[in-house]
């Protein structure tokens, strides 16, 4: 085996997390597929480096979501520390029972009964921006949209958002807390939840968790313990994806006026912008699997118990797939990207999630002109090797040329 282009410790400095993307190219050149050391805390529940392959080609990456009797979703390794997160850590049967109860709550027609309520916290967040000169987009926009979304969806207090936040971060970080702070935390979460559905057992409301409650297939329903595994998937798996979807999006179109124009003038572009941006930068880097019998991808055997990493975020930028991997362009065939995953697990949320994106646009296009980099340097965020995003992201929105 050939010496690796960057070493493990590379994979988790800031630096490389702010900018994975040389680095995929690098390891996708020097082989198709590497087995990498993954530094501490990248898988949930592993608190000491381990040893992965890393699939990103995309050819890897779409076979292995594909094939999931192979590649399998839940692994002893999951909750360790942290708790197992229902669907994202099942296979089938469990993760199919699950997924249909889920279904019948989580509907596109709940999210589209939501669109004009998001459309008025949208304009209510925008509003605040508008009267200052500048304003950080992450903090004032970007991060509570999600959450207020995702509380209003699940019927619990609007209010209860910072904690949200808290909960949803500290299952993500990876440096900057002990496994005791962690532990506390999901546990905190945990109980808030078992409340919340125990309360909708008594006295059902026009809410998600009581539709999860009441979601029956074939005389099946949901247990609380379901429930809760639910609440803090949506949790965790919908708010910080989305907030680096929307900061990433104006992340980029901050630097090109030209297609801020373009885009005022024609709508029908929205929706091309946000799938470009879910490819480009994808908000959602990784995640694991495990082998369940020995394989073979891009010829390259992988025995039997070996921890896979998927990333999403490298197959986005293969050339192979995508030419010109690096340069954000409209005109290209987007439907193919793996931003949401693909297969049995392709994302629940992705609907949502791409309401959420085109209602915030099309409001900052309806109601700014311009929109130009703050004075204050934007950072990208530096602790978690699971999403790509932005730290700070300083923005100013003009109403006039
Ligand atoms: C831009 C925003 C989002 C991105 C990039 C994203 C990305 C992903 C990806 C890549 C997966 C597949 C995981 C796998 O392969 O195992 C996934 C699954 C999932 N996502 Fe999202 N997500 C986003 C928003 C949301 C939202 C808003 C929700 C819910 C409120 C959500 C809920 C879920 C759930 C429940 C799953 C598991 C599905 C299953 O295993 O059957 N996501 N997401």
């Amino acid at each position: 085996m050939t010496t690796l282009p960057i070493s493990a410790d590379q994979l988790s400095t800031p630096s490389v997390i702010a900018n994975p993307y040389p680095y995929y190219h690098e390891l996708r050149e020097h082989s198709p597929l590497n087995y990498v050391f993954l530094p501490a805390g990248a898988v949930a529940g592993i608190n000491e480096p381990i040893r992965a392959w890393a699939l990103m080609r995309y050819a890897d990456v779409y076979g292995a979501l594909r094939n999931h009797d192979t590649f399998a979703s839940s692994h002893s390794l999951a909750g360790k520390v942290v708790p197992r997160l229902a669907l994202i850590h099942d296979d089938p049967p469990r993760h199919t029972r699950f997924r249909h109860l889920v279904n019948k709550a989580f509907t596109l027609k709940r999210i589209e009964a939501l669109k004009p309520w998001i459309a008025t916290v949208v304009n209510e967040l925008v509003d605040h921006m508008a009267v200052s000169k500048e304003s950080d987009i992450m903090q004032d926009y970007a991060i509570p949209l999600p959450v207020r979304v995702i509380a209003r969806m699940l019927g619990i207090p609007g209010e209860d958002y910072v904690r949200f936040k808290l909960w949803s971060d500290t299952f993500l970080a990876f440096s900057s807390m002990t496994p005791e702070e962690r532990a506390k935390s999901n546990q905190e979460m945990m109980a808030y939840f078992g409340q919340m559905a125990a309360a909708r057992r008594t006295e059902g409301a026009e809410d998600l968790i009581t539709a999860l409650v009441e979601a029956n297939v074939d005389g099946e329903s949901l247990a609380d313990t379901e429930i809760i595994g639910f609440c803090m998937l949506a949790l965790i798996a919908g708010n910080e994806t989305t907030t680096n979807l929307i900061g990433n999006m104006l992340g980029i179109l901050v630097d090109r006026p030209d297609l801020w124009q373009q885009l005022r003038a024609d709508r029908s572009l929205v929706d091309s912008v946000i799938n470009e941006t879910l490819r480009i930068e994808s908000p959602f880097q990784r995640l694991s699997r495990i082998t369940t019998r020995d394989t073979e991808l891009s010829g390259v055997s992988i025995p039997q118990g070996s921890l896979v990493t998927i990333y999403y975020g490298a197959a986005n930028r293969d050339p192979a797939e995508f030419p010109n991997p690096d340069e954000f362009r409209l005109d290209r065939d987007l439907r193919n990207h793996v931003a949401f995953g693909m297969g049995i697990h392709y994302c629940l949320g992705a609907p949502l999630a791409h309401a959420e994106a085109s209602i915030t646009l099309n409001a900052l296009l309806d109601r700014f002109p311009v929109m130009q980099r703050g004075n204050i340097p934007a950072i990208r965020q530096t602790t978690s090797l699971m999403v790509y995003g932005y730290q700070q992201l300083p923005l100013r929105l003009l109403t006039s040329k």
